[in-house]
């Protein structure tokens, strides 16, 4: 009997649930706090433990004798759930409170690519509002503002003025935007170019990468708008080539494994870089500590390999003795948003047509979703990730949009790009015979 707890709500750990259901080696799936959507899966329960009760977690963990944990969000891994897990001697798929660390406060994130000469936008980092507004004044274009800390996604400003990153400087140092996440912040060199998510399994010395992934972070078409945890995503991306991703391995991710295991502090589970292609080639905007959510719907669609076995190997350090295949499909996942988001709430709203868009061969990947009265509702936030699987990207697009099309609930917000600017998702972006040379 193996058990695997899956912790997370939202349409990433759908995709994970489901993906683990498929492993003939798994037997339950308990799924903390879990949503509509996993609670439907085959082999699936959810839990009625928050994501980020890390002492329930593994008092659950404890309780039901699970053979792996499966942490999907990133703020249970920087409270030091691993840590707490490995101490408990029960494997863990994510990092402990120091590699997670690289996520958590983008400030060391930045000191850390600088140490290990790693690229990434010029920066420096403030606590007080006065040195970082002269700073801003001294530069020589606009820059972009983060919130150090752990924002869900929205500590970020790409201002176009100088008045508007001025703005967000005082709104996070003065006012206090973002609580403690937005105590101490990063003032960035703004880099153009085309965005992808390079995401690789890890087993705290070696590592694999997956096929790359392009997010759409903008609310809205031609990337307008705020910037959200991600409204749709499409793998493979064009721009990544074999080179791009050998290098990025190379030069990106084995120095910063290996930093990682010499500190004492070996590094399992997923190490998520997010890159921008720029005309000097690949660039860092952010490291994340775990799978991306967009991406991991459209990535764990197309893995061949048993998940229970890489997330295992990942924990136990034997990720050398498997190999990580893939599909050479493509998949795109368009996310259905609530009224409001991301700024507000939305009030629940019955859910029609998830049937029908199955029925168009797309899978459903649930987020912001509850059952109430028997019947799906959204409630808010991201509420569903539209995925399909297609020969070429644009007929996994197609597919993914007829689903879209098949389903409403009130308010619902969604890109009707994702997918469809492929190589072109970008602002003044290089050509792509630069950035292979870059
Ligand atoms: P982050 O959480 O640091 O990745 O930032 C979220 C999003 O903001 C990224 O996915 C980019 O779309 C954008 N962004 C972050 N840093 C930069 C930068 N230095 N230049 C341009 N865009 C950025
Ligand atoms: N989709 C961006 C992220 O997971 O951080």
């Amino acid at each position: 009997m193996t058990a695997v707890l899956v912790v997370g709500g939202g349409g990433r750990e759908h995709a994970i649930s489901r993906c683990l259901a498929r492993s003939a080696r798994v037997d339950r799936i308990l799924v903390a706090p879990g949503n509509a959507g996993t609670g439907q899966e085959e082999r699936c329960e959810n839990v009625a433990v928050g994501a980020g009760d890390v002492a329930g977690l593994v008092a659950l963990a404890e309780r039901e004798s699970v053979d792996l944990v499966a942490v999907g969000p990133e703020a249970p891994l920087a409270a030091g759930l691993a840590d707490a897990l490995e101490a408990a001697g029960i494997p863990a798929f994510g990092p402990g409170a120091a590699g997670a660390r690289l996520e958590a406060s983008k400030a060391y994130c930045k000191a850390y690519l600088d140490a290990l000469s790693i690229p990434t936008g010029a920066s420096a980092t403030f606590r007080d509002a006065t040195p970082a507004l002269a700073y801003l004044d001294q530069l020589p274009s606009v820059p972009v503002i983060k919130a150090s800390g752990l924002a869900a996604g929205k500590g970020v400003v790409v201002a176009e003025t100088r008045g508007e990153a001025a703005a967000a400087i005082r709104a996070m140092l003065v006012d206090g935007r973002f609580g403690e996440a937005g105590r101490e912040v990063v003032v960035e060199e703004r880099l153009r170019g085309v965005e992808v998510s390079v995401l690789a399994f890890c087993d705290g010395a070696g590592f694999a990468v997956m096929p790359a992934a392009q997010d759409h972070k903008r609310l809205l078409d031609g990337d307008a708008g705020p910037n959200t945890g991600g409204m749709g995503a499409f793998v493979p991306s064009p721009v990544a080539t074999g080179e791009l991703l050998a290098r990025v391995g190379d030069r990106f991710i084995r120095p910063t494994l290996e930093a990682l295991g010499e500190a004492g502090t070996p590094y399992r589970g997923v190490i998520y870089f997010g890159l921008m292609l720029t005309g000097a080639g690949p660039k860092v905007l952010e490291i994340n500590c775990r799978l991306g959510d967009p991406e991991t719907q459209a990535v764990l669609p197309l893995l061949e390999t048993d998940l229970f076995e890489i997330m295992l190997a990942c924990a136990t350090g034997s990720l050398g003795g498997l190999t990580v295949e893939w599909s050479q499909s493509a998949c795109t996942t368009v996310v259905m948003a609530s009224a409001g988001y991301p700024t507000a709430a939305a009030r629940p709203a019955p859910i029609t047509g998830l049937d029908r868009a199955e029925a168009e061969g797309c899978v459903v990947f649930h987020a912001g979703t509850d059952r109430i009265s028997g019947v799906t509702h959204a409630t808010g936030g991201r509420v569903l990730a539209v995925t399909a699987l297609g020969s070429t990207l644009e007929k996994a697009t197609e597919r993914a949009y007829a689903g879209v099309g098949a389903i409403s609930f009130e308010g619902a917000q969604y890109r009707r790009d994702i997918g469809r600017r492929a190589s072109a998702a970008v602002t003044g972006a290089p050509p792509l015979r630069e950035m292979a040379g870059g």
